[in-house]
């Protein structure tokens, strides 16, 4: 519910469980006055003090009152260079060379229903949301501001993004335009990031926010497998079941900086949006930039709250997904059974196998098309290697059809290798500098989405591929980071905008897909979890996590991925052992309970498997298929941390309380080892619980009390509790 105190020009903005307020005071400065647990309202400004402090300026409205400073005062969307030193929201430049913004609010709008963004992937809904504009403007230059806030009451979600205008007559260089601006009135928080590299992605990392800024971001043209676009500032003592929490997530696919700065007066300051590094966009006159959308949830309760209120509205209001209501497929995917040393009769062996079992999607990876035989080559020409394949998709598909399973295909749309036709005809469609050398990644390079003419190529190649036979499914990979970053097609005062309109292409392209295909399931990946983000999701209903399939460090990887993002976008395979990544042997019971963690699927020749393997395989896939609901759809809880106990445990609740389905996985077996109870949490107190079809628990007792665990003996062990109210 928006509330509009007109007379006090007091904006207010509540959700289910939480209270967002600004307010534009007597200069008409925008001033942000509360975000936390629901509370009535009123003015909250009363909560804001005024002193003179040494070095903070005052504004010229302010006259002699040396206690009014932007310095020192809460900002709803700080300015630039005109008092407030700490990090500035936008940056603009006329052509005079001022880097000055002094926003002031001019009005509001307040519609029902949800905002769109241009272009860009943004939350959707009906009339449940409601929507907030307030204008500002830098009078002196003429660009003005709306900065959109979209309420989603039920879950706790407020999400944000700016649109600037250039309404002089001259052009004005944008050098930087967060999408998210947020001060706190105190400062003792820890800043949660989620880190890693390639194969080891989203390891949470806390620590406490220290004087100055602390940041992570990305200049690699994706939001990176190095840190993810979503971080949560929270009390101190804050953990999966108490203290206030805020998490802020960026629905965006490209470079990215979240910063968060505590500040002279030990308060803090979050920003997130596009990364300035190498930005600056041109508004010609009359023209204006569209931020992309940011997401912000707010637990008074704990990490565990947010976590299930992004992964709620992240379901119900991001992801397009055309298995609603249905569900997915289990996939068997080809990848890491034959890498690129494949032919039709191989891929239908491997499918032969997997049918049986249950399994319904059979994905054929990498090395389809042109001369792909090693990733040296073939990237850009999306027609099938008849050598491999004869008779092309056509007489592929219906074989594997014929076993009762659908279709599914690798591509890497934004890619090219210099041995393929499209770079012998088009070498100036990759990204490269005129007269210096570039750069290859995975020995390929990056093609030039922000040109129309290379996308409509390139599109129109897949489609003619994805309309040649019946298409269930696509796994959209890109596997380098962008370097030599710049456009023939652009003037040199322009390449500042290549690095967004690179992902603008992107998005166009997946929208384009989506809309003439809107019955295929496109999985994202990028080498793995590299472009594991809100906005990736809005097309592609899960992502592949990571090329790390090693159920053990898949534990870490999947439980700081499900601080933000929901099971059912966790793309997770059981594959063979000893794994490919690690060396590690992990029983498959337990390979089998870390995928279900996911979307669920093999990535493996089940054909190199024993009996009693195919057995546990086909009772992981029937269980799977019967808890689907709980599995991808339940309420999810953290039982226990992987850095920090010797076992990994999860639970989902189906929203009715009435099942529960709660796994382990252990980590660390040691002699003489303490006896442990596992406290169980969503459940209903009053109801009794029936576990895995024996013994009859009370809910309360299972809550409070626990459930004695035994650790079995063994290397990487799991079990799971399915729990059925009576
Ligand atoms: C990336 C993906 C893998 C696989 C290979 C194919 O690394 O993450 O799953 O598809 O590419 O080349």
């Amino acid at each position: 519910m928006i509330v509009l105190d007109q007379e006090n020009k007091v904006f207010t903005l509540h959700t289910q469980n939480t209270t967002y307020q600004m307010k534009a005071d007597h200069n008409r400065v925008l001033l942000h006055t509360y975000y936390g647990p629901r509370i009535r309202g009123g003015d909250l400004s009363r909560l804001i003090q005024y002193a003179d402090r040494g070095f903070s300026p005052n504004p010229s409205e302010a006259g002699d009152n040396r206690t009014y400073s932007l310095d020192t005062l809460p900002q709803e969307y700080s300015s630039c260079g005109v008092g407030d030193f700490r990090l500035p929201s936008i940056e603009f430049e006329p052509e005079d060379g001022s880097r000055l913004a002094d926003l002031r609010c001019t009005g509001y709008e307040l519609k029902k229903g949800k905002y769109s963004l241009p272009g860009l992937p943004a939350f959707f809904g009906g009339e449940e949301w409601e929507t907030l504009v307030i204008h500002l403007i830098d009078s002196t230059c003429k660009v003005s501001l709306k900065l959109y806030y979209g309420v989603l009451e039920r879950c706790d979600l407020i999400t944000r993004a700016v649109q600037v205008v250039n309404h002089g007559s001259r052009p004005v260089q944008l050098r930087r335009c967060a999408s998210l601006c947020l001060d706190f009135q105190r400062g003792d928080m820890d800043f949660i990031t989620f880190n890693g590299c390639h194969a080891q992605e989203r390891n949470l990392d806390r620590a406490p926010l220290r004087q100055g800024v602390q940041s992570v971001e990305s200049v690699r043209g994706t939001s990176s497998h190095h840190h993810n676009p979503f971080v949560i500032l929270c009390e101190h003592g804050a953990d999966e079941d108490y203290g206030a929490c805020y998490g802020a997530m960026l629905v965006y696919s490209g470079n990215f900086l979240a910063a968060a700065e505590r500040t002279q007066l030990e308060n803090n300051r979050l920003l997130l949006g596009i990364n300035p590094y190498h930005f600056c966009w041109t508004l010609a006159p009359g023209a204006g930039f569209t931020a992309p959308e940011a997401a912000l949830v707010c637990s008074p309760q704990g990490f565990g709250q947010m976590s299930r209120q992004f992964h709620r509205a992240i379901r119900e209001n991001l992801i397009h997904d055309p298995c609603r209501g249905k569900r997915r497929p289990v996939l068997i995917n080809n990848w890491e059974a034959t890498e690129f040393r494949f032919d039709a009769d191989k891929l239908v062996g491997i499918a032969r196998a997997a049918a049986p079992l249950g399994i319904e999607l059979f994905v054929m990876d990498d090395g389809w098309f042109g001369c792909r035989d090693s990733d040296r080559s073939g990237l850009g020409d999306w027609s099938v290697n008849e050598e491999k394949l004869p008779g092309g998709l056509g007489a592929l598909v219906p074989k594997i059809e014929n076993l009762g399973m659908s279709f599914g295909l690798w591509i890497e749309p934004e890619m090219v290798s210099e041995d393929s036709a499209l770079y012998r005809a088009h070498p100036d469609w990759a990204l490269q500098a005129p007269n210096r050398p570039f750069a290859r990644g995975r020995s390929q390079l990056v093609l030039d989405f922000s040109r129309k003419e290379v996308r409509d190529h390139v599109y129109g190649s897949i489609k003619q591929v994805l309309a040649s036979a019946d298409i269930a499914y696509v796994k959209w990979d890109m596997n380098r980071s962008l370097t030599d970053v710049w456009s023939s097609a652009l003037p040199a005062d322009r390449q500042g905008e290549l690095f967004h309109r690179f992902v603008l292409g992107v998005y166009d392209i997946l929208e384009r897909m989506r809309r003439d295909f809107p019955h295929i399931l496109i999985e994202g990946c990028c080498g793995g979890g590299g472009r594991f983000d809100a906005g990736m999701l809005y097309y592609t209903p899960q992502i592949w996590c990571s090329d790390n399939t090693d159920a053990i460090d898949r534990l870490a990887i999947q439980y700081g991925t499900s601080f933000c993002y929901p099971v059912s976008a966790m793309g997770a395979h059981v594959s063979a052992v000893p794994n490919q990544q690690t060396g590690r042997c992990v029983p498959m019971e337990t390979r089998g309970v870390v995928a279900m963690a996911g979307t669920f699927g093999y990535e493996m020749d089940l054909n190199h498997t024993t009996p009693e393997e195919k057995e546990t395989i086909k009772r992981q896939v029937a269980f799977f298929k019967e808890h689907y609901e709980l599995i991808q759809r339940g309420d999810y809880y953290r039982l226990a941390d992987p850095f920090r106990d010797p076992f990994t445990a999860w639970e989902q609740v189906s929203p009715d309380r009435r099942e529960a389905l709660v796994s382990l996985v252990s980590h660390s077996n040691h002699a003489a080892a303490p006896f442990r109870t596992i406290r169980l949490k969503g459940l209903d107190p009053d109801a009794q619980y029936r576990v895995n079809g024996e013994e009859v628990w009370p809910g309360d007792v299972l809550m409070a009390a626990g459930w004695p665990m035994p650790m079995p003996a063994g290397d990487y062990r799991s079990m799971q509790l399915y729990l059925r109210a009576e």
